[in-house]
């Protein structure tokens, strides 16, 4: 089959990398990509806002399966345009994409679902939100309802901070994504990625990972779209994994079916496990970046096919996803200054030098200029590996990343330190 993948970030380098094994693969197309994408696919200015200049684009290719990396054109009903032209599509329609879209939509359908998650109040005013704060202890969690590139949420400390956050919000510091938001209770635990994909009917769990928010070693400073992660995460238990298909995901799956949104792709639950079992914190509509990365280094199946059965709604008749047993661990490599304000040109050097220690190398915010390779993006690599433990996997990579020059950039050094502290207790 011909696939065009939509992106060019860390996530869809590794679904490039992974789609382009798959024995069911013709072609192989990446819109807009980017310079590692473009060692295991067509590289092609595509602009995702435009869905007919998409659909026009896979008319003209024949292409069999379009799969949507971020999230912004799948909530922008991006799938349902392609669809009505007789596309299949990997990724969710518009009406079932409000999963990450809108806060307040999921937190209702946990309501009406009965899914463990945070209690929460949704307001649209600034007064009935301050007064709606009254209710909680503290810490309390103060979201915008929209998209807000990950920037949208803030867990305040003290009784001013939420007072602040609450008035930020509706001062218009998220834009758009903050006319509505939604006050949560704090929940205490340990968080973890769980990913499951999806026709509507039928649901099948794809991992787990954990990743690493903070931009800093220690989990201090800034969070940001992730610096890393490792897969599986050992803390979701397979009685856990067990316990979150039945009391959060299926139920999910079957209200979104049965409220005319049937959800289709992959659903990435983040949890927190807490005393009381798991509960979710939010679900977003794609793979997570960088969980995707870990993820694929351990997928061992025919990804374009599993893909396409998905979007053809047969996942029924699709072989159960396999995985390898040994733990995948990435690392971001990210520009100075970010998350605030990353640095561009940064030059990068040592690429060969890495993928000889046998680590695998992603790219995520990468261009050329000239016979370089520099930094055009937050996060610009990713450096992979396997192990048969946390331990073994993060000395792999970390082998990787010290073999990279990357005088512009900087990488946190503890990616995976949980769980190297547990196996290290185990002995
Ligand atoms: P979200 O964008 O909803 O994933 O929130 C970003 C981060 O905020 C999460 O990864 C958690 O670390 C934290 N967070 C969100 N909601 C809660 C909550 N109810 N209790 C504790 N932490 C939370
Ligand atoms: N790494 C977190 C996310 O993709 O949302």
């Amino acid at each position: 089959m011909n696939i065009l993948l939509l992106g060019g970030g860390g996530r869809e380098h590794a679904l490039a990398w992974k789609l382009a094994q798959s024995p069911s693969l013709r072609k192989l197309f990446a819109g807009p990509g980017n310079p590692g994408i473009a060692e295991c696919a067509t590289c092609v200015t595509l602009d995702a806002g435009d869905h007919e200049a998409v659909a026009e684009f896979c008319k003209d290719r024949q292409i069999d399966l379009v799969v949507v990396g971020p999230e912004a054109p799948l909530v922008d009903g991006l799938a349902d345009s392609l669809r009505a032209e007789g596309i299949a599509v990997f990724g969710p329609s518009k009406a079932a994409a409000q999963l990450e879209g809108s806060k307040a939509f999921t937190k209702a359908l946990c309501d009406r679902a009965g899914i463990p998650t945070a209690a929460y109040v949704r307001s649209s005013s600034e007064d009935a939100a301050q007064a709606a704060l009254q209710k909680f202890g503290l810490p309390v969690v103060i979201k915008a309802d929209g998209l807000a590139a990950g920037k949208g949420v803030i867990v305040a400390q003290t009784h001013e901070q939420a007072r602040q956050a609450v008035a930020d919000m509706f001062a218009g510091g998220f834009g758009a994504a903050g006319q509505e938001i939604v006050i949560e209770a704090f929940l205490e635990g340990e968080e973890a990625s769980f990913f499951a994909i999806t026709d509507g009917k039928t649901v099948v769990p794809f991992g787990s990972a954990q990743d690493h928010k903070r931009v800093g070693d220690g989990d201090t400073g800034p969070n940001t779209g992730g610096m890393g992660a490792y897969s599986p995460a050992p803390v979701l238990t397979e009685a856990l994994t067990g316990q979150v298909m039945r009391e959060i995901v299926e139920p999910t799956v079957a209200a979104m079916a049965a409220e005319g949104m049937p959800y289709s792709g992959v659903l990435y639950a983040g949890l927190m496990l807490t005393a009381e079992g798991p509960q979710l914190i939010e679900y977003n509509c794609r793979f997570g970046d960088p969980e995707c990365q870990v993820l694929m280094m351990r997928f061992e199946g025919d990804m374009a096919a599993l893909m396409l059965a998905t979007a053809q709604g047969r996942l029924a008749e699709a072989e159960l996803p396999v995985f390898s047993e040994q733990t995948a661990l990435t690392v971001v490599m990210a520009a100075n200054g970010y998350p605030a304000s990353p640095e561009k040109g940064g030059v990068i050097a040592g690429i060969d030098r890495a993928k000889a220690t046998g680590a695998t190398l992603f790219h995520a915010g990468t261009a050329r200029d000239g016979d370089h390779l520099v930094a055009a993006g937050g996060r610009v690599l990713n450096v992979a590996a396997l192990g048969t433990s946390v331990t073994e996997a993060k000395q792999r990579t970390y082998d990787g990343v010290d073999a990279i020059a990357f005088p512009g950039g900087f990488a946190r050094g503890d990616i995976g330190w949980r769980e190297v502290e547990r196996e290290a207790r185990r002995g």
